[in-house]
Order: structure tokens, then C-alpha cells, then sequence
């Protein structure tokens, strides 16, 4: 292949990552420069930026206002399920976010304070964030489709001083009531927040805890805006929680310095995209992909972003995204694969494409899970217009490989990201720690240092993030994705190496699934597995082995089953399928053989585990799934 502008860039950022990091630097405004741009001095705990001092807040709204564009759009808020538009202006925005701040500092919130974020896709949350950002304070969003006991986990492992919550969220077809689902986490909870700031919405109106709640309008009348408080490079900007191995969420830290440095460099690197241009991320602000790219990278940039409070398909039909791109001017599209196969399913020949005028589109980026060609295909073929795979996680914050469109695009080839952005080293490595030849599969690993924007550690607990990532493969950082690279180095992410499934681009452990079907009285012993579907990529589905004498009935067992990983999990676990089996297939050792019961529902060959204790155990899990309607082909 030859030489592009990627691969010396890319050359460059493994050869001097610190020169090149400076200079990616140099976009930010420091209130203080940092006085080693890489520190390693406290080894695994690496730091970049070290010194540093600056505001994330004021370098995603004040420094555009003083550099004349305070009558830009900065936020546009489209909600087609409360029929509403709203723009906001980079002045609006950081008036607005600066009264919050100031509103954050009267009820005593100050820098290092915690503030859990658990709202909707309101411009009101996103103002949130970034007033937690202007005073120092360290937010934590929590998606709206956890449940109370998910929410209950954060709160006691970050400890918030104060809640930001709404009345309800509102999805496709029904008001979710979100008052309740915070009163039931804070029962839950050992750690009790001061405060909870509710902002009421019409379709539900909450109840407040006297003494506890506030009203948001209360909360900001009269208060006065706060400015910028300047922290370190170093300082936790925000903690996020995924799913890790088991039930306990990993609170993943990010830095101040090192996120605005590469979140602000990703925005023309990876995505192609200038100041003033119009970016949107179709993603919740609960995820990762909502933090970076819908909230700090297009403001750090200086572009309009777009907060969609909507779905790909049913608000109103599968045109909506083609009807917010045509409204909004926007240039770049950012979401995951699972809403392009809901919108090709309803709408195959793309008629909703051809009713609107799309002429300033310019690229589509799809992640958050594998990207199966056909998809990707599709959507080129309807839209005109690159479609770019790329393939990162909560941990990294930003892309780890992209076809990097600001570096000159590479060819495509379907069914993968293409190569690792600059400041990655990707090594696909054996279990005994060897690179492996290319076409062969193995696990996906990052060699030490990760770049700038990565996180440091874990929340409060620096241990679990040296064991969850680091000892693996010595020297390098485990993604627990496992994967290969071709012969151009192209890579390939196949599948998790974890229990860790994704469930229309969404995070999920079935560890956590596991736990909340072995709570349940009748259950002796469970597995639960992510299989193929059609829309959601993955669904998972749970076995269970009842306990000897249950008087329950099957059916009555599972629809317990499937309401408490609802409960407690959440909607957003998707958990329809449990199936109650006489065994569960394991290894002579007890290792209950998951992998295979997956290839088994997908009708995928397998072979025989040469430790399977019992064979004839399969024939019955494929018996029980093609009753469900899968494992269809043998
Ligand atoms: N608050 C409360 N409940 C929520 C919620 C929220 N913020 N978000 C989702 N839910 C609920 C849904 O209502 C649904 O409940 P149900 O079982 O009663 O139907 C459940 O959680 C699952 O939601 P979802 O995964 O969104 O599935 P869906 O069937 O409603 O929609 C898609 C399917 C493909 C349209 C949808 O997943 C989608 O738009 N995905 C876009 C991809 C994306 O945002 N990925 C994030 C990472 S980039
Ligand atoms: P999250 O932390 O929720 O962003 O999920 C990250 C995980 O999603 C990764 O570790 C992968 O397993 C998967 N993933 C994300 N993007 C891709 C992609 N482009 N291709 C394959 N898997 C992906």
C-alpha cells in the first residue's frame, strides 16, 4: 500500500509521543503550561500534562466566545418526543451553564465534590456536566435505563454529594417516571446525597423530599454565574461507570488535560471535522460516546453539536436521523451500528433518505459494537457517503483504530476499523504474551503508555485498575476484546475475551445477570449468554437449573426471572429469554461451557470440548434454543 499522511503521522506519534502530544497541546489554552508533558515517575500510574493547569469548561465555551463566536450555535436540542427545537448559542450555553455553576457553588459544591448526573437527554444535563467542569466539581452520569439498584452501586462507590435528576425521561411510547427510580436507589444506598436538584418535566411532575429536594428552577433563580475555577491537568474531570466481570461497575477516571488534548485533536484527526461545522453524535449522554462526542469534543472544538432526545426508528418513522441532518446542516453522523440495522429493517429501499436534502452530509461513523459488512454496505450504498467502522471503549474515551478521515482516508474493508489511530500501539498477542502472525487470532492488547484522554485509573481503587488491565500481558494494557490484524495491518475485533456483551451498542455484563438469577430462590445454577439478533447485535439469554423440589411452575419461574434482571439490572439489559434446562453443560473441572452454548444458539459449527464432562448435555441446551427459535440450523 502506499505511504499516506496517516502513516507518517502515525510514525511519528509512536516514534516522539511526548513531542507529539505537546504539540496537540498547543490548541488548548493552559492557564499554566504543564512541566512534564509525560509522567511516568509513579509507574503503573502514568500521567500526561503533569503541572498543568487549565479549565475544560472554559476551553468548550468562553475561549470560542472570546475568539468571536459567541452567536454560533453551540447546542441544538431536537426532541421529536416532546415535539421541541432549541438552539443554543455558544453566549446562551455558557450563560446558562455558568448559572448552574453558580447554582452548584450556593448549595457548597466545590472542586473535587462529586455530582451524579441522572437525567434524560436534556440540554438541562448537558448544562450540568459542564458547570460540574467550570467549578472543578467531578460529575458522574448515570443512564437513564439503569435501574434503582445499578444507580444505588454509584452512588455508594462515588459518594455525590449532591443528585441532578428530572421528573421522568420519555421514551418511543411511555413517560418513564425517574423520581421514583432515585428514590429507590437512595433508599438503597449506605452513602445519602445532601441534595437532590430535580428538574420537573410536564409529562410527569415529581414529588420532593422536603428538606432534600430542590426544584431546578429554584435551584438556579437569582443564583450568580460562576467563573472558571482552575484545576490540573491531572484533576478527575469525570468518573463513568461500565460493566466490567461481575456486578460491581468500573468507575473509569478521566483526566482534565489529557482528554482536552485528544478529544480537540480526534475532532480533525479521526473525524475530519473544523470549527463552525455541525457534528452529531446519536448516543446518549449516559455513555461514553455521549460524553466525548456529543458534549466535550464538538464544543472543544467549536462546533454546533446536536442532543437528540429520539430514536433511529418510531419518532416519528425510520427518517428521522435524515430529517435532523437536513434541518440541522449536519456534516458528520456519529452512532452505532444496531440504529442503521433498526432504520434498513424498516425501511429497506431507504425512501425516507430521498425526502430530504442531505447534500451537506459528508460522513457516518458507526461504533459501540462489531460492525457487520452488510450494514455498512448498505448504508454507503443508500447514503453516498463514506461510512466509517471505528473501535474504541469507555476506558479509552476516544477511538483506539480508525479510518482516520482528517489523515486521508485508507481503503475500506469491511468488517473492520482499518488501523490503530495515532498514539496507539495495538498488538494482537498469544496467552504466553508473543505478537501473533497476521490473520491469527488473539487477544487485543495496547502497549504501554496508553496516549493522553485514557483513563489513569479506576475511582478509588488503583489497585482493581492495575489487576483489570495491566497484569495480564506485562507492559501492556488488556481491551479485552480479542481480534487479529491482516496483512496491512488492518484490524479485526471479533469478539470480547470477558463475559461482557453488547446489547445494541450497549455494555452489559452477563456476570450481572448471572448474579441476579442466582439470587432467585428456585434457581440452583445459571449461565447467561449473549446471542445473535437481528436489530441489537447480541441479546442475552439466561439457563437456568431449578433446584430440586420448586413448586413454582416453568414458565412462572422465568417471567420472575426476566422481572428482576429488569428490577435490578434494567430495561436497558433487554433480558426477554430465560429457559429452564435439567443440566448446564460444564467442563470435567465444573467450567460451565459458555462459548459453545453461544456457537450452539448463533448455528455456528463447533467442536466437541475435549473436557466436556457430559456430550449429550449439548443435544439438549440446542433442543431447549431451538424451541426459543434459535440454533434454527444444525
Ligand atoms: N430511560 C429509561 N428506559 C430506557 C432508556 C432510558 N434512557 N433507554 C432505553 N430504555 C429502555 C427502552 O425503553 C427499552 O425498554 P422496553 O424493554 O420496555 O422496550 C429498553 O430500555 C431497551 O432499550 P433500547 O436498547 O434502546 O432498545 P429499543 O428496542 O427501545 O430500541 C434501538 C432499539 C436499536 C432503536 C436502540 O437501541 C437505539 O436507538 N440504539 C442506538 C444506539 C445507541 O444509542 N448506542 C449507544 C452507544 S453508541
Ligand atoms: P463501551 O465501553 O460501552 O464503549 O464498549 C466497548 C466495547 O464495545 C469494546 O471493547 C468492543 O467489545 C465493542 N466495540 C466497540 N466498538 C466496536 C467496533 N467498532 N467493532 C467491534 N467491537 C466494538
Amino acid at each position: 500500500m502506499a505511504r499516506s499522511v496517516y502513516d507518517e503521522v502515525y510514525a511519528r506519534s509512536m516514534k516522539d509521543p511526548e513531542g507529539f502530544w505537546s504539540r496537540a497541546a498547543e490548541d488548548i489554552h493552559w492557564e499554566k503550561r504543564c512541566d512534564r508533558v509525560f509522567d511516568d515517575s509513579r509507574k503503573p500510574f502514568v500521567r500526561w500534562f503533569a503541572g498543568g493547569v487549565l479549565n475544560t469548561c472554559y476551553n468548550a465555551l468562553d475561549l470560542h466566545i472570546e475568539r468571536g463566536r459567541g452567536k454560533q450555535r453551540a447546542l441544538v436540542y431536537d426532541s421529536p418526543v416532546t415535539s421541541t427545537v432549541k438552539v443554543f448559542t455558544y453566549d446562551e450555553l455558557r450563560d446558562a451553564v455558568a448559572r448552574v455553576a453558580g447554582a452548584l457553588r450556593r448549595q457548597g459544591i466545590a472542586k473535587g465534590d462529586r455530582v451524579i448526573i441522572y437525567m434524560p437527554m436534556v440540554p438541562e444535563a448537558v448544562m450540568a456536566m459542564l458547570a460540574c467542569a467550570r467549578i472543578g466539581a467531578i460529575h458522574s452520569v448515570v443512564f437513564g435505563g439503569f435501574a434503582p439498584n445499578e444507580l444505588a452501586k454509584r452512588i455508594d462507590d462515588a459518594k455525590p454529594r449532591l443528585i441532578l435528576s428530572a421528573s421522568c425521561g420519555i421514551e418511543v411510547n411511555r413517560v418513564v417516571p425517574y423520581k421514583p427510580l432515585l428514590d429507590g436507589a437512595i433508599d438503597l444506598a449506605a452513602h445519602k446525597p445532601e441534595r437532590c436538584v430535580i428538574l420537573q418535566r410536564p409529562h410527569d411532575t415529581a414529588a420532593l423530599v422536603r428538606g432534600r429536594d430542590l426544584d431546578w428552577g429554584d435551584f438556579v433563580s437569582g443564583a450568580p454565574p460562576a467563573e472558571c475555577v482552575p484545576v490540573a491537568a491531572t484533576d478527575p474531570l469525570y468518573v463513568l461507570y461500565t460493566s466490567g466481570t461481575t456486578g460491581v461497575p468500573k468507575g473509569v477516571v478521566r483526566d482534565n488535560g489529557g482528554h482536552a488534548v485528544a478529544l480537540k485533536w480526534s475532532m480533525e484527526g479521526i473525524y475530519g471535522v473544523g470549527t463552525g461545522e455541525v457534528y452529531w453524535a446519536a448516543s446518549d449522554i449516559g455513555w461514553v460516546v455521549g460524553h466525548s462526542y456529543i458534549v466535550y469534543a464538538p464544543l472543544l472544538k467549536g462546533c454546533t453539536t446536536i442532543l437528540y432526545e429520539g430514536k433511529p426508528v418510531g419518532t416519528p418513522d425510520p427518517g428521522a436521523f435524515w430529517r435532523l441532518i437536513a434541518e440541522h446542516g449536519v456534516n458528520v453522523l456519529f452512532t452505532a451500528p444496531t440504529a442503521f440495522r433498526a432504520i434498513k429493517k424498516e425501511d429497506p429501499q431507504g425512501t425516507h433518505m430521498a425526502k430530504h436534502d442531505l447534500r451537506r452530509f459528508r460522513t457516518l461513523f458507526l461504533a459501540g459494537e462489531r460492525c457487520d459488512p452488510d450494514t455498512l454496505l448498505w448504508a454507503r450504498e443508500r447514503l453516498g457517503v463514506p461510512v466509517i467502522d471505528h473501535w474504541w471503549q469507555t476506558e479509552t474515551g476516544w477511538p483506539i483504530a480508525a479510518n482516520c478521515v482528517g489523515l486521508g482516508m485508507l481503503p475500506v474493508k469491511p468488517g473492520s476499523p482499518t488501523r490503530p489511530v495515532p498514539g496507539y500501539d495495538v498488538r494482537v498477542l498469544s496467552e504466553d504474551n508473543r505478537e501473533m502472525d497476521a490473520g491469527q487470532i488473539g487477544s487485543i492488547a495496547i502497549k504501554l503508555p496508553l496516549p493522553p484522554g485514557c483513563l489513569p485509573t479506576l475511582w478509588n481503587n488503583d489497585a482493581g485498575y492495575a489487576t483489570s488491565y495491566l497484569t495480564k500481558h506485562p507492559g501492556h494494557y488488556l481491551t479485552g476484546d480479542a481480534g487479529y490484524k491482516d496483512d496491512d495491518g488492518y484490524l479485526y475485533i471479533m469478539s470480547r475475551v470477558d463475559d461482557i456483551i453488547n446489547v445494541a451498542g450497549h455494555r452489559l455484563s452477563t456476570g450481572a445477570m448471572e448474579e441476579v438469577l442466582s439470587a432467585h430462590p428456585d434457581v440452583a445454577e445459571c449461565a447467561v449468554i449473549g446471542v445473535a439478533d437481528e436489530i441489537k447485535g447480541e441479546v442475552p439469554v439466561g439457563f437456568v437449573v431449578t433446584k430440586a423440589g420448586v413448586t413454582r411452575t416453568e414458565s412462572e419461574i422465568v417471567r420472575q426471572l426476566v422481572e428482576r434482571v429488569r428490577a435490578e439490572i434494567g430495561p436497558v439489559a433487554a433480558f426477554k429469554t430465560a429457559i429452564v434446562v435439567a443440566r448446564l453443560p460444564k467442563t470435567r473441572s465444573g467450567k460451565i461451557l459458555r462459548g459453545t452454548m453461544k456457537r450452539i444458539a448463533d448455528s455456528q459449527a463447533y467442536t466437541m470440548p475435549a473436557t466436556i464432562d457430559d456430550p449429550t448435555i449439548l443435544a439438549e441446551i440446542a433442543e431447549a434454543l431451538r424451541a426459543k427459535g434459535y440454533a434454527t440450523q444444525r
